[in-house]
């Protein structure tokens, strides 16, 4: 089953609770949260007290995705929150293992997030401990960005050894996902899909319900 998790990032802050309310009753599974802090990328989003006061506003799956450069630092704050599965850089400088158990015990769910750049493998050793890994289809910092076609080949090989290990994993993508691009990444083999502007510049229902589509 595909799965829609709509980026808050395009949407209008300074209505942020009714924006994540409309979400989930469009008919997304989860709310994607992008979290920044203007060093591990050049933007910077928002944070835990924000997230916090969004928890009352909608029962949505809040999908965490940290975008910083110690994620381990900050796990119990976010978990604080409200959030309901925290997605952390590989890239960043926080141990992979150490955060994925630190997550797991709060009662949360794990995901490791790839940038464009990094390869396939370098996920392979955490399989085991993930519920998720989130292949970045855009260099992250920004919202509206041009999908990256080069990526699907790394969202295969992620769905390849995860079938070798018998592990059901969710494979996420973020970044240019819109009506032409959804088939290629379900196509891939991604599950969970990210998108930002494609669903708020027009009518949320029929965008979800677009994506949502099988292959
Ligand atoms: C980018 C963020 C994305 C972003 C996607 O760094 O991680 O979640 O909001 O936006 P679109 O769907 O507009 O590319
Ligand atoms: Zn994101």
């Amino acid at each position: 089953m595909i799965k829609i998790s709509p980026s808050l990032l395009a949407s209008d802050f300074s209505r942020l609770g009714e924006e994540a309310a409309a979400c989930y009753d469009a008919g997304a599974e989860m709310i994607h949260i992008d979290v920044m802090d203007g060093h591990f990328v050049p933007n910077i989003t928002l944070g835990a007290p924000v997230i916090n006061s969004l928890r009352k506003c909608t029962p949505a799956v809040f999908d965490v995705h940290l975008m910083i450069s110690d994620p381990y630092k900050y796990i119990r704050d976010f978990h604080g929150a409200g959030a309901d599965m925290i997605t952390f850089h590989l890239e960043s400088d926080s141990n992979p293992s150490e955060t994925i158990a630190l997550i797991k015990s709060l009662g949360m769910r794990a995901g490791i997030a790839l940038k464009p750049a990094t390869p396939a493998e370098t996920v392979f050793p955490y399989l085991k401990e993930l519920d998720m890994v989130l292949v970045m289809t855009v260099e992250p910092g920004f919202g509206g960005q041009s999908f990256m076609e080069n990526q699907l080949p790394k969202i295969e090989a992620v769905r390849r050894e995860c079938e070798k290990l018998g592990i059901p994993m969710d494979i996420q993508v973020d970044g240019g996902i819109a009506a032409e691009t959804a088939p290629l990444v379900k196509k891939a083999g991604a599950n969970v899909l990210v998108a930002g502007s494609f669903v708020f510049k027009g009518d949320k229902k029929e965008a979800v319900e677009l994506l949502k589509k099988p292959v």
